[in-house]
């Protein structure tokens, strides 16, 4: 054998290795926390980042003090055009923002957090019913890293899938445990999107009604994320960088903090503020902005915590359509500003991202001109 093939035949062997590993990892249904449940003090491989990914703390410029509330909190209470103006801002500066007085009573929200982490600490045996990677055929759906088969590295998080839109789920399909905090938050969070739609809409100086909910908002799905202590939080993370691919995404998260916002090639926390939301603006609305509002880059490192972390995304994104054509609005084209992506559909969107692994801004590139 030349050192070539011995090469050659250890990299397969690794390859074949790591999906077997996948597979055994995904069919104990047990996800992330499984893993810590069995007493493991260190991480299998198939979580091993590789240099670039990882969070090394040392090297990573960190924004600290009082820097670290750059990211705004913005009282959704304030008078309609400073409310408009500040999103405007924030938008277009992070593409991420926090909002309070936004109204949802927060008793509301911390209910939603409790019965999420309660769906991942209930017994196995029930948990265990859940488990299916195909949710968004079926529904609803618990599982480990959507990507976990088309990823480099997986992540140190599990999570519980709900489809709100276009058709709500059938209630009986959601678990118990979680089930009527899941139908409060779509009431509310539903309503508070639309609300924060026309917002977008009017600080691009259109009309409140330009983007409207039928045509941005009718797909919604709602993860629950779980992350659980990570013995070895250096070698792995919690969710790889990138940014959200639709329209717009709500967060709530609990108090443990985790989320970072790149801001000019810097990691900026995201500071948990209890009550308030977290907004993020989507590729696609840095495309339609032609590029005004920007898609912020984002990731979450492994939790080094012993106490869990729970964050729920709600995604908003437009229904998948083959002939719809979305791109830069023509009301912000001009010769002086010419448009920055060219025109797609929905649903070769949709088909990219279901490819590809969570990473970075690829969406943007991929249709930018
Ligand atoms: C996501 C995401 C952040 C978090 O699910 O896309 O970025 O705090 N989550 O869980
Ligand atoms: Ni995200």
């Amino acid at each position: 054998m030349t050192n070539n093939t011995i090469k050659e035949s250890q990299v397969n062997e690794n390859e074949y290795d790591r999906k077997k590993e996948l597979e055994e990892f995904d069919n104990t249904k047990l996800g992330v926390k499984g893993l810590i449940d069995s007493g493991i003090t260190q991480i299998p491989r198939i979580f091993q980042h590789p240099p670039e990914t990882l969070f090394d703390f040392q090297k990573a410029v960190r924004i600290t003090g009082d820097a670290e509330n750059i990211i705004p909190v913005i009282d959704m209470a304030g008078t309609h055009e400073e409310v408009v103006q500040k999103i405007r801002d924030a938008a277009s500066t992070y593409g991420f923002f926090q909002v309070v007085n936004h109204g949802v009573e927060v008793s509301a929200l911390d209910r939603l957090v409790g019965a999420i982490r309660a769906f991942f600490e209930q017994p196995d045996e029930e948990k265990i019913k859940y488990y299916n990677r195909d949710s968004v055929a079926s529904g609803v759906g618990y599982f480990s890293n959507y990507d976990l088969f088309h990823s480099k590295a997986a992540s140190w998080r599990d999570t519980l899938q709900v489809q709100l839109g276009p058709k709500s789920v059938d209630p009986n399909a959601i678990p118990n445990v979680c089930r009527a905090e899941v139908m409060e938050w779509e009431k509310e969070v539903k309503k508070l999107s639309a609300r924060l739609l026309s917002i977008l809409s009017e600080g691009l100086g259109l009309s409140a009604d330009r983007l409207s909910p039928e045509s941005y908002l009718a797909r919604i799905n709602m993860a629950g994320q779980y992350y659980p202590y990570c013995p070895e939080p250096d070698k792995t993370i919690g969710i790889a960088s990138h940014s959200d691919h639709g329209t717009l995404t709500v967060l709530l998260q609990d108090d443990v903090g985790g989320l970072q916002v790149k801001y000019n090639g810097q990691w900026i926390d995201l500071k948990p503020v209890h009550g308030a939301l977290v907004i993020n603006v989507g590729d696609l609305i840095q495309m339609v902005s032609n590029d005004v509002y920007k898609s912020g880059e984002h990731r979450v490192y492994a939790n080094p915590l012993p106490r869990s972390r729970i964050s729920v995304p709600v995604f908003f994104n437009p229904a998948i359509t083959s002939d719809k054509l979305y791109g830069p609005l023509p009301e912000l084209v001009s010769p002086e500003n010419p448009a920055l992506y060219k025109q797609f559909t929905i649903s070769d969107m949709n088909a990219k991202f279901l490819k590809k692994e969570l990473k970075d801004k690829t969406m943007t590139s991929y249709f930018r001109l």
